[in-house]
């Protein structure tokens, strides 16, 4: 019988911190802060259908979007974690309108700032389909005190690392702090993480596109050329495609790195910049993305280019392999060009 070693997350950080003599531990006490609080997340979504939880908190978001008592109670899981951790200095969330700046007794040890969506693709809470958190980290550029909006107002460049938690079949971290991307798996019988997803990287054959075609008809011409393309029969390109769309970033994102695929999200001729927000959905996974050797743009410019101008604001995604993103973006160039400037 063959044993394999199984190595935790907290084993694996404190080996990587290792190799790096200067590093105090503090990004790694921050990346286990946020690990306990999706524990507990975790098993507040694993007992939703057992609680009463479900359904309205009576609350819109600052997006206009009704919130999910799940939304609320991951935003307080989160934010609690970070400001007892002591590591973070302020936080971005998709639930609150401002930051939130810690001033207390540990906001002069905090150096990071995160941004963080606590809860992505609450709409499919109650048909227990996947979902997930997302996060951002940045190293704060003020010198002490509470963060301040600067400090999370960072292009995606700046990110000292990203990842995110996906509430599946099983529960995962997957993150990077830009040496390649890690996952783990929740061991839920002892409540650990294990390492199970070493260095995930994007397969050679992609054969996935994942868009919600609902929304065909306001696309930008060249996302309408793209979905032609995906659908057209050439064998040597693996084409058509199969298409795919949970409706949960997080967990469509996760699919695709695994399987191979693309994920859109494209600016409308109603929503020009799309839906997703930049700080805290597009640019984690684009930061992933890069790491698995892939490639993220808006249909003209990196994703992690983007200078972030408000807490809260929109982008067009493509993201995956990068070879496909690429196509997409001949495409808009080609088809659609006057969505540079949007
Ligand atoms: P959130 O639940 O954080 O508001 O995010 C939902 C997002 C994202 O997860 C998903 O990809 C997208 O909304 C789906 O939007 P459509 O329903 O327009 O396809
Ligand atoms: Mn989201
Ligand atoms: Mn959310």
């Amino acid at each position: 019988m063959t044993t394999r070693r199984i190595k935790t997350l907290t084993q694996f950080i404190v080996e990587r911190q290792s190799q790096y003599p200067q590093a105090k531990g503090a990004l790694t006490r921050l990346l286990n802060d946020l690990a306990t609080a999706a524990k507990i997340v975790n098993r507040e979504i694993n007992a939703a259908g057992l609680v009463d939880i479900l359904g309205y908190e009576g609350t819109d978001n600052i997006q206009g979007e009704s919130q999910k008592k799940l939304d609320v109670y991951a935003n307080e899981r989160f934010i609690e974690a970070l400001k007892g951790g002591g590591e973070c200095c302020a936080i971005a969330s998709e639930e609150n309108e401002k930051i939130i700046s810690f001033q207390n007794e540990f906001s002069e040890r905090g150096k990071y700032v995160i941004a963080i969506d606590p809860l992505d693709g609450s709409s499919n809470i109650e048909a227990n389909v996947s979902i997930g958190t997302v996060f951002s980290i940045y190293r704060r550029i003020s010198e002490a005190g509470g963060g301040t909006l600067e400090d999370l107002l960072q292009p995606g460049v700046n990110l000292v690392a990203a990842g995110y938690i996906i509430y599946g079949s099983s529960t995962m971290l997957v993150y990077s702090t830009g040496k390649g991307v890690n996952g783990f798996t929740l061991d839920p019988s002892v409540g650990i993480f294990c390492l199970s997803h070493p260095d995930m990287r994007y397969p050679e054959n992609s054969q996935i596109y994942s868009i919600n075609e609902g929304n065909y008809i306001y696309f930008p011409e060249g996302i309408k050329q793209y979905i032609k393309y995906c659908q057209e029969d050439d064998s040597s390109t693996l084409r058509p495609y199969t298409s795919r769309y949970i409706g949960s970033m997080v967990a469509d994102f996760h699919r695709n790195l695994i399987k191979g695929g693309i994920f859109l999200y494209p600016g409308t001729t109603k929503h020009p910049k799309g839906k997703l927000r930049l700080l805290y959905e597009n640019n984690p996974v684009a930061f992933l993305a890069e790491q698995a050797g892939g490639k993220s743009s808006d249909g003209f410019r990196r994703t992690l280019e983007i200078e972030p101008k408000t807490l809260h604001q929109r982008s067009p995604l493509y993201i995956g392999p990068k070879a496909m993103v690429e196509k997409v973006e001949a495409l808009m160039r080609e088809f659609s060009p006057e969505f540079e400037k949007q």
